[in-house]
């Protein structure tokens, strides 16, 4: 006898959905992103990122606060340097004055339950705004990884969970992993932004830090978005040189590149849902063209299924207010 093939009789009602449903996500697997500031009591909204703000130190600690009573208790924090900071060799990255370390600092001295990320490039505080030192026109590689190495010691001590390293340099992660060993901080985690794309989806993010390059563009250290197999590559040394995580960024543009690294690695795969990617969702939603909160959840979903175990997104917060507020309502 045959019958009809009906994959309809799995959808019928909400129950029977909910048994076969592949995919989840929860609160547990976001990483909120922060924008900091120096200063105690400022919050001021970036914007072309409605929602998002870059906090002083009281917001900080204000927000923080607030994020972890939602159970959001995973943080990744870029500063947003003042321009008489800045320059060439973005020493104020290690410098016992630079206010972020500080903030590190009274996070977890206060709230030691919060998972700290940090950033780990120089274009925060490049004078030239670029992730390396740039000399001739050129980005030099091995310089800037002397800088980023005393960056990552100084992050480090100031108490980080996990570093993150989001410039591309060749052969960094190695050169902060064993930094890190060699200096009592072997517990300090390593988040590499593994493939990293040359992307347009960092305006934003861009506009947020003030931090745009000055002169040409990032393409001779991020990766070009046509390519997939060198992904592989730069996979195989992260996780050879000792991260603890692999990261693909953007996201939305890039699942197909999250699902080879998932298939390819044991470590656990971070899918960073960028700045360009938030802000189209809340431009549209805002025009009442598409329903911004269905297409926040279906885009952290499809994340998910593509093999991301963890998802750093602007959405984070207002992710998990709706959670919560789901909750309290069954
Ligand atoms: C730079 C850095 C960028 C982002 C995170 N770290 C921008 C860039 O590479 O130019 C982008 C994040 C986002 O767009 O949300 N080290």
């Amino acid at each position: 006898m045959t019958f009809p093939e009906r994959p309809r009789r799995n959808r019928q009602s909400a129950a029977v959905r909910s048994m076969v449903q592949e995919t989840s996500i929860s609160v547990k697997q976001l990483v909120m992103p922060l924008f900091l500031l120096p200063g105690e009591s400022t919050r001021n909204e970036v914007a072309s990122m409605p929602g998002i703000f870059r906090y002083g130190e009281k917001a900080m600690l204000q927000q923080i606060e607030q994020a972890l009573q939602l159970g959001l208790d995973k943080f990744i924090l870029f500063p947003a340097v003042e321009n008489d900071k800045k320059n060439s060799l973005g020493t104020y990255s290690y410098s016992s004055e630079n206010f972020y370390l500080d903030y590190i600092r009274k996070i977890k001295a206060r709230f030691p339950e919060a998972v700290v990320i940090t950033d780990v490039a120089l274009d925060p505080y490049s004078s030239d705004g670029h992730d390396g030192i740039l000399k001739d026109g050129q980005i030099l590689n091995d310089e800037t990884i002397e800088v980023l190495v005393k960056m990552s010691l100084a992050q480090a001590a100031a108490g980080a969970d996990i570093l993150g390293p989001s410039d591309m340099m060749d052969g960094r992660v190695g050169a902060i992993r064993q930094a890190l060993e060699e200096n009592g901080f072997s517990h300090t985690g390593i988040m590499s932004y593994t493939a990293k794309y040359a992307s347009a989806f960092y305006g934003p993010f861009r506009d947020a830090l003030d931090s745009a390059p000055k002169s040409g563009d990032k393409k001779t250290y991020q990766m070009d978005p046509a390519n997939a197999r060198e992904a592989l590559r730069e996979a195989a040394l992260d996780e050879a040189e000792g991260a603890d995580y692999l990261m693909v960024k953007p996201a939305l543009s890039y699942l197909d590149i999250i699902q080879t690294l998932r298939n390819f690695s044991t470590l656990p795969i971070v899918a960073y849902n960028v700045s360009g990617e938030y802000a189209m969702v809340k431009a549209a939603a805002s025009k009442g063209w598409i329903d911004g909160e269905k297409v926040r959840d279906e885009m952290l979903l499809s994340m998910r299924r593509a093999g991301a175990d963890i998802v750093i997104t602007y959405f984070a917060l207002e992710f998990a207010e709706a959670q919560n507020r789901l909750a309290s309502q069954r």
